[in-house]
């Protein structure tokens, strides 16, 4: 759609809200490559995180607003002058910093949690924005859980923070309650409230499946923002999900008549940024960055495509960045190729993190013959987002199992003085027997909650990727380990955890179902 048309400012909060998911905790070089896939995509606005919620969430506002260029940086506050000053300390070296502040507006936030009257919240609202005013020349405003709000006194919070100063405000449907339309009509209201004076955005959950239907209907109201999140992570069922809102903003443009400047080439490399940096998997028929979808299985379908791809299709796969399943690199390929590669899938690595990547991607192309780029998804995570330096280095493997064979596994670990140790266990299956020698040889006992193995590419000598889910002391920890050999991927998946457990850095995850797998079945 030409530029004629209106754009949306694309506002990604993965990195705030989205982080805000159960078990979606990130460490700050994680979150730095997310903040650098962002700025791949071309985001508009990125909120970093919450500055006053702890130390750590102020440090990787500060990290986010010191490295990206060319997009806004976003800090959120409460209506609160020591939020407001937190934020604004961890965000003054932004290129382009904003401010958001939000206080909660309807009645059921105002009786039981804040216990304000409707004009306590308004004064607090107006204090606010001032003050963050006095800061920041780029402030936004959110009246939470407005959607639930009684529609004229929303009015006039909003009325009353644009004269204050706020240049952009923010309707969140916070428990995801609204329906397309009722939403719809509400922003209508809102919009003809602030007229030009300031630009209206949206902020969608998706409790009822709804947030990128309420986010459009919004849009035709004139909603000029959208919030979202990559993979439409978030709090609960998650926020509106940036692929999505995206991909029907550029396919029906010619309905919607709007555009927004995003990369859209770059979707699938930041989804799986996301999906590495908090272990969270994407589901398969997950709309434009799910495994599935821009397969067509059924004959019907496939001879449809064969005469022509629109009969099926309404993007194309590349629109996204969609990985090809092509031969991309072998055994003889070299470190400036590679690089070249990886720079095409959307990674950005320092000089160092490449040659670690290229020593990988070189004793793997003595195993497997055919390298593909789900292979080097899997190089890259390992060698530069996993707990590399950890405490325990797994060395060697060796189990055994059969029908007429107790499975037991011998493993030896090296630990960070160079010292290696060996132990050996029998178990239910090879990989309880794997797991049971290393909490052996590291005394970190855990218990097995969620296992899943996940084929990375094409062919018989796939890499799997193996993601677990375990508790320890009350916690749940995730881990996640890849490999030609599942049992080897499953050794460096519990591993991985066990460094975690050790270095006392949880990311406590969501458990995917409350029974214990037992390790015999795998
Ligand atoms: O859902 C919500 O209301 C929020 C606000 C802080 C914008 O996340
Ligand atoms: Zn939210």
């Amino acid at each position: 759609m030409s530029e004629s048309t209106d754009r949306v400012v694309i506002f990604d909060t993965t990195l705030r809200d989205g982080e805000q998911a159960p078990g979606a905790s990130m460490t700050l070089p994680q979150k730095l490559k997310v903040a650098a896939a962002l700025q791949a995509l071309n985001v508009d606005v990125i909120e970093a995180g919450f500055p006053a919620a702890s130390p750590g969430d102020f440090e990787s506002v500060r990290a986010v607003a010191r490295q990206v260029r060319g997009v806004s940086i976003c800090g959120l506050a409460r209506a609160q002058r020591e939020d407001i000053s937190r934020a604004w300390d961890a965000l003054r070296e932004a290129e382009k910093p904003r401010i958001h502040v939000f206080l909660a507006t309807s009645p059921i936030h105002r009786e039981f949690k804040l216990r304000m009257t409707r004009e306590q919240v308004v004064q607090n609202a107006v204090a606010a924005v001032k003050y963050a005013r006095e800061q920041c020349p780029d402030v936004e405003f959110s009246p939470e859980d407005a959607a639930r709000t009684e529609p004229e006194f929303l009015a006039e919070v909003v009325a009353r923070v644009v004269e204050a100063g706020a240049t952009t405000v923010n309707i969140p449907d916070t428990v995801g309650y609204a329906m397309p339309a009722q939403f719809a009509a509400l922003i209508a209201m809102v919009r003809k409230t602030v007229g030009s004076r300031a630009v209206v955005s949206v902020h969608c959950h998706d409790d009822l499946g709804l947030a990128t239907a309420n986010s459009l209907a919004a849009v035709q109201e004139g909603a000029r923002q959208i919030e979202c999140t990559v993979n439409g992570i978030g709090e609960r069922a998650g926020n509106c999900s940036l692929e999505e809102v995206v991909m029907a903003i550029r396919t029906r443009a010619d309905f919607l008549r709007v555009h927004t400047r995003v990369n859209t080439e770059q979707i699938c490399s930041a989804s799986r940024a996301v999906s590495l940096a908090t272990g969270f998997l994407v589901p398969r028929n997950k709309a434009v960055v799910g495994q599935n979808a821009f397969a067509h299985e059924s004959g019907i379908h496939q001879h449809g495509m064969l005469k022509n791809v629109l009969t099926y299709e309404i993007m194309k796969p590349q629109d996204v960045g969609v990985r090809s399943t092509d031969l991309v690199l072998g055994k003889h390929s070299g470190r400036a190729a590679l690089g070249e590669r990886l720079e095409k899938l959307g990674y950005r690595l320092d000089a160092s993190e490449l040659d670690k990547v290229f020593a990988a991607f070189k004793d793997l192309a003595d195993r497997k013959k055919e390298i593909y780029d789900g292979d080097l998804d899997a190089l890259v995570e390992t060698t530069t987002f996993g707990t590399n330096g950890g405490r325990w280095k797994l060395v060697s493997i060796h189990a055994v199992s059969g029908t007429n064979a107790a499975p037991s596994a011998a493993v030896c670990l090296e630990m960070k003085d160079g010292r290696r140790v060996e132990d050996a266990a029998v178990g239910d299956g090879p990989v309880d027997a794997v797991f049971k020698s290393i909490e052996r040889i590291t005394g970190v006992r855990a218990q097995l909650r969620d296992f899943r193995i996940v084929s990375m590419t094409p062919g018989e000598d796939a890499q799997g990727e193996v993601l677990i889910e375990v508790e320890h002391d009350g916690r749940r920890y995730g881990g996640r380990g890849v490999s030609t050999d599942i049992i080897v991927g499953s050794a460096r998946a519990f591993l991985e955890v066990v460094n975690r457990i050790s270095a006392g850095r949880p990311r406590a995850v969501r458990p995917v179902h409350d029974e214990e797998v037992a390790c015999g079945a795998v």
